[in-house]
């Protein structure tokens, strides 16, 4: 055969050989291949060899580690603005729940959204996927949520294909219509009466919904209700849960079948078991924690009790303006008590599986879509060590040098 591009005499090859949901040893392991020659064809994975593989083109791997491109399984995006004064507020004392509960917060970007054309939405979100790519990031997830409306919550929907079409990373939407309760109503239930009254309308650009399950946003009854709505409507599930305060959005998440519980600071043990019994992904994203300078959710313990977990970065204008994956990863492994493998799964394999790709994504197998990221690294243990250095060489898309060489 020959390739269109190899990549010659890779230090490491490193990707889970398992299929995901990983979770214990699965998660604790990493198959990795050293001085391999990795060989593309049409976008795809074709060969992993220690003979010389023919090709059209060859790039260097010497002194590389290959890993699988980055999921981001939770972002944001698309959003408008920026929130900087929201943070010193933060600084000086002020709590998230504080400045939100003061019009501030989410609905603050929820106005500068509804007051953006989607043009607009769509040039301030592409410098993001530009510079998430230069970071190793190949597949992004992004949500609405920053419309509350209709309209807007639909156009956001359509500036996120726009993003999938225009720029090389995969681009995944999720709909967050359940994000806060805008000014317009006065009752969580009646926002989300009115949002199950366009679900329909959703269901033409994604098949997945998220709500914040959190005590002053939408309680567990209101949660409820809204997600068994759209399960009736085919949607499936995630929910951003316990995060601030410990109210049992995970619990709620693995007894409906949810895809995923995100954040889960507050989740305390029973929320860590009942995760642990479910094939409900454990979503960490230690970053927020970083940012908003709380606690950190308990990734050790999830793991040790057998949960699947994927990491994300959760980028965001206001509660975490972070999307380095590197620097997430340090988070993890020094806050969360995860391993360098189990950080490594947790941001391929597992967050592809999140995104419903765990059969082209998220790990280095023939067959399997080129996505990778070199790191100038020789060994993959690296990572955590050297997260703020300049670590990646070169970023191949489906195929194809998307970033450096
Ligand atoms: O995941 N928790 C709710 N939503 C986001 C924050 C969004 C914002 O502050 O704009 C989060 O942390
Ligand atoms: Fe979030």
């Amino acid at each position: 055969m020959i390739h269109d591009l190899v990549i010659a005499g890779a230090s490491q090859v490193v990707s889970s050989s398992k299929e995901p949901p990983l979770r214990k040893e699965s998660l604790s392991r990493l198959e990795v291949f050293e001085d391999v020659n990795l060989g593309i064809k049409d976008g795809k994975i074709a060969s992993i060899s220690k003979s010389r593989l023919a090709s059209k083109h060859y790039t260097s791997g010497s002194g590389s580690v290959v890993l699988p491109g980055l999921v981001d399984c939770h972002t944001h995006i698309p959003f408008y603005g920026t929130r900087y004064e929201e943070f010193l507020m933060r600084t000086q004392g002020k709590s998230y729940m504080d400045i939100m509960q003061a019009g501030g917060g989410i609905l603050s970007t929820v106005e500068a959204v509804r007051g953006a054309a989607a043009e607009d939405l769509v040039s301030f979100n592409l410098r993001f996927l530009e510079e998430m790519l230069a970071r190793g990031v190949t597949t992004v997830e992004g949500k609405s949520g920053y419309g509350l409306d209709k309209e807007t919550e639909l156009k956001q929907l359509r500036v996120l294909k726009v993003l999938g079409e225009i720029h090389n990373i995969s681009v995944i939407s999720t709909f967050l219509g359940a994000h806060a309760i805008p000014k317009e109503f006065d009752s969580p239930r009646s926002y989300l009466e009115y949002v199950v009254g366009f679900l329909d309308e959703v269901r033409h650009y994604t098949d997945v919904v998220d709500i914040f399950c959190e005590d002053k946003v939408f309680g567990l009854d209101d949660t409820e209700y809204f997600l068994k709505e759209a399960t009736a409507r085919g949607f499936k599930l995630r929910l951003h849960a316990d995060e601030l305060v410990s109210l049992g959005g995970s619990k709620l998440a693995a007894q409906l079948g949810a895809i995923s519980a995100d954040h889960l600071v507050a989740a305390g043990n029973e929320s860590i078991n009942a995760l642990a019994e479910s094939d409900t992904v454990a979503v960490l994203m230690p970053g927020t924690s970083f940012f908003l300078k709380e606690g950190y959710a308990r990734g050790r313990a999830l793991v040790d009790n057998g949960a699947v977990i994927a990491l994300a970065s959760d980028f965001n204008p206001g509660s975490c303006n972070i999307y380095d994956p590197f620097f997430v990863m340090h988070l993890a492994i020094t806050r969360c008590g995860l391993t360098v493998e189990e950080a490594i799964n947790s941001y391929t394999a597992n967050s592809a599986y999140v995104l419903g790709l765990a059969q082209s994504k998220g790990r280095i197998k023939e067959g399997f879509d080129a996505d990778l990221t070199l790191l100038d690294l020789k060994d993959y243990r690296e990572i955590p060590y050297r997260f703020s250095h300049d670590i990646v060489r070169a970023v191949i898309k489906d195929g194809e040098v998307a970033f450096g060489a």
